[in-house]
């Protein structure tokens, strides 16, 4: 049985920190899950890690619930939860129920996840939730709004920190079930975190919040550039490379396959 929405919130009470990681596709999914990772995101980053786009807006509610449909057949421990891509949720609330609806409907995720806490934000997050749909809110770096804010640290100026501070709040009384915190001071983090009941969980926001999430792409050293918060922890592009390598100059060299036995 995967992890479930009650599950996950119960960690927070019980101080168990919370792992989360993305996924793209079925392979990774399933070492994933069964690494005992307790979140997987299907996030709207697999446009630049998996697609080659240039950053998440491209990224399409059909591109991404095909993606989901995939790392949905991998996952079974995990909770699932799926981003809804840039402009699938912002026209309207009722665009964002259809969306959302059908993620839910079409993939196992037992949750979507959305960015920004604006007063609109907060108003669709409450008819999701007033619907049965699971949120997953974000806050501080949003990279749907890259041409914004681009992929700065948000929260710096005490005013900055104190909107973050109340966006999150309100997305924590509309119902969202956790909270994403990107990029952002780490005793911005704390602080939100001591206020709100739902586990947040951090990626460079500091070691004090409810969980921490990486993309699964800069934890194994797969991604091209790598952001200053994210360790890596193999350099799979490295091992690719060897073996890749090795694998051609075989072949020139008539290596492999090697010759029958007789
Ligand atoms: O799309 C994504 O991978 C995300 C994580 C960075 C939280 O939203």
């Amino acid at each position: 049985m995967p992890l479930s929405i009650p599950s996950l919130s119960a960690r927070k009470q019980q101080k168990q920190p919370i792992v989360a990681l993305t996924a793209w596709e079925y392979a990774i999914a399933q070492i994933i899950d069964r690494a005992g990772v307790d979140v997987i995101l299907v996030g709207d980053s697999l446009g630049m890690v998996a697609l080659g786009y240039r950053n998440t807006l491209p990224v399409t509610l059909e591109e991404i619930i095909h993606h989901a449909k995939a790392v949905g057949r991998g996952v079974e421990q995990a909770l699932l939860v799926v981003d809804l891509p840039f402009m699938s949720y912002q026209v309207s609330p009722q665009q964002a129920l259809r969306s959302a609806g059908r993620i839910l409907k079409e993939t196992p995720a037992q949750g979507v996840k959305l960015e920004g806490g604006s007063p609109a934000m907060v108003a669709t997050v409450a008819k999701l939730v007033q619907a049965g749909i699971p949120v997953m809110g974000h806050v501080g770096l949003t990279p749907q709004s890259v041409y914004l804010m681009g992929y700065r640290q948000q929260g710096k100026a005490p005013e900055m920190a104190e909107k973050i501070y109340q966006e999150a709040l309100a997305l924590a009384a509309a119902g969202v079930f956790a909270l994403i915190l990107e990029h952002i001071p780490s005793d911005l983090a704390q602080k939100i975190t001591e206020r709100v009941t739902v586990p947040t969980i951090g990626i460079g926001a500091g070691p004090y919040c409810d969980g921490q999430i990486l993309v699964t792409h800069d934890l194994l050293g797969l991604s091209e550039t790598q952001p200053p918060f994210a360790p890596k922890y193999i350099d799979l592009r490295q091992l690719i490379t060897t073996a890749v390598t090795q694998f051609s100059q075989d072949v020139k060299t008539h290596k492999f396959p090697g010759m029958p036995q007789s």
